[in-house]
């Protein structure tokens, strides 16, 4: 595994690649916001296709939902998120530049102009960008773009329950976009703006909680073994009280050696029944859950397994990144597991100016394709060495070849992307 690897790689081989660019770049950018090219779109893509089938797909106890961003007002009055969702800001008395206080290198200089003693009183700045539904911009239109995807599973939990009556423990799953207007976005897609969230609520008895707190850690850690991070790379933090959300009464933060030193990955979270409880009080509507078969009726408590789909593709990236040398020079490549690389295959003609070589790579792509829809490119640019060369940076595991022998007996090359080694196969056999 590469610890040494460093950002400014990754960024280069993300823009350089396809796979991450600034978000507006061509009209100088917007802070905070990043879009995904055809390479970043499919290794994203892996990723959240991985989690959906290992934690809803390859379960009886889990129930996906897909809920709207936009949300009724009262939705973040009663989570607490309007009165809470906040980050501590200051701003600096000389260059006006603000700045979230607790990610300050230095807590009395500004990073932007270096001079010192000049910040305010910190004031809580809350996070969730505002808007107006309708025409109307009134406080009654007043709704927010959602800063974490958990509230569209609360206010669906009773839909499910009224649905599908789950025996308990059962979860909801989500993933999609989350909000936050974060003061000071950095470190590449580590803290955006605009994100993706793959989430759990899952409900249990009040008495049962830690028992699923314990199996959600072993299941953290087994995605993570799925993404391919090395292990010795990942870290469990026990959060203290007083840095827990609002809503938490035990926290483990998942942490990643990034980069850019050790920071949060995931976030495993005991919410009691905070969140259920809210809507019960606010919303008039009941929110108990009545065991079958028995009189016994409470509101459930919740264990919260919260995945950012950034952090997790930052760590994948991270991980894999490799650098060697190959005949004299240095060569870049992503050791991608098979199922989360872009490209599975690469198909070649040796020579694209040999339209017998071409028809016979064409139909190869054409039933690779077939198996592998979306992740077999067709690659004709430049010689073969800088094909290979191409496929290495993007993690592509093999690439296929077709060259005269290839018409006179149905074998194909096959280079392998980590050891460099090319092998004859029957086309048929890959
Ligand atoms: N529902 C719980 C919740 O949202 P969180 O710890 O605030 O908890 C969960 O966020 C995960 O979302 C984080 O562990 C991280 O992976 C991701 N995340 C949070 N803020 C982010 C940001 N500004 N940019 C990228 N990912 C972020």
């Amino acid at each position: 595994m590469n610890s040494d690897v460093k950002l400014e790689d990754i960024v280069s081989l993300a823009k350089r690649r396809g796979f991450i660019w600034q978000g507006s770049e061509v009209y100088g950018g917007l802070r905070g916001t990043w879009d995904y090219g055809p390479l970043g779109v499919q290794l994203k893509r892996n990723i959240m296709n991985l989690w959906w089938q290992m934690f809803v797909d390859a379960r009886d106890d889990m129930y996906g939902v897909d809920a709207a961003i936009l949300m009724n007002q009262k939705v973040w009055q009663a989570s607490g998120h309007v009165d809470t969702f906040t980050d501590p800001l200051v701003e600096c008395s000389s260059c006006k530049g603000r700045f979230r206080a607790d990610k300050l290198d230095d807590p009395n200089k500004c990073p932007t102009c270096g001079e010192t003693d000049i910040f305010s009183e910190p004031k809580q700045f809350n996070m969730m960008f505002k808007t107006n539904v309708g025409p109307v911009a009134d406080e009654n239109s007043v709704s927010y773009l959602r800063p974490e995807t958990a509230q569209g599973i609360f206010t669906n939990y009773k839909n499910v329950i009224d649905t599908f009556y789950p025996d308990l423990p059962f979860g909801l799953a989500q993933v999609g976009k989350a909000f936050r207007n974060e003061i000071s976005p950095r470190d590449f897609v580590f803290r955006s703006r605009e994100f993706e969230q793959m989430e759990i609520e899952f409900f249990v008895h009040p008495d049962r909680w830690q028992e699923s707190f314990d199996h959600w850690v072993t299941e953290c850690k087994r995605f993570f073994d799925a993404l391919g991070l090395d292990p010795s790379m990942v870290h469990e933090l026990e959060v203290p009280k007083d840095d827990r959300a609002h809503y938490s009464k035990r926290t483990i933060d998942f942490e990643f050696d990034y980069p850019i030193g050790r920071e949060e990955l995931m976030g495993l979270a005991y919410r009691t029944d905070f969140d259920l409880k809210n809507i019960h009080d606010n919303s008039g509507k009941n929110m108990e859950y009545r065991v079958k078969g028995s009189d016994e009726t409470f509101i459930p408590h919740v264990i919260e397994p919260s995945f950012g789909v950034e952090r997790a593709l930052m760590a994948v990236l991270c991980s894999s990144y490799r650098e060697d040398e190959q005949n004299g020079e240095k060569r870049v490549y992503l050791a991608l597991s098979e199922h989360l690389a872009p490209v599975r295959y690469a198909v070649s003609p040796l020579l694209k100016n040999k339209p017998e070589l071409v028809e016979k790579a064409r139909e190869v792509y054409a039933s690779l394709s077939k198996k592998y829809p979306g992740r077999v490119m067709w690659d004709d640019n430049g010689n073969i060495g800088k094909r290979y060369r191409r496929q290495d940076e993007i993690g592509t595991p093999e690439c296929v070849v077709i060259d005269f022998d290839t018409l006179e007996d149905g074998t194909v090359t096959v280079r392998d992307r980590d050891t460099t080694k090319q092998n004859r196969k029957i086309i048929e056999e890959i």
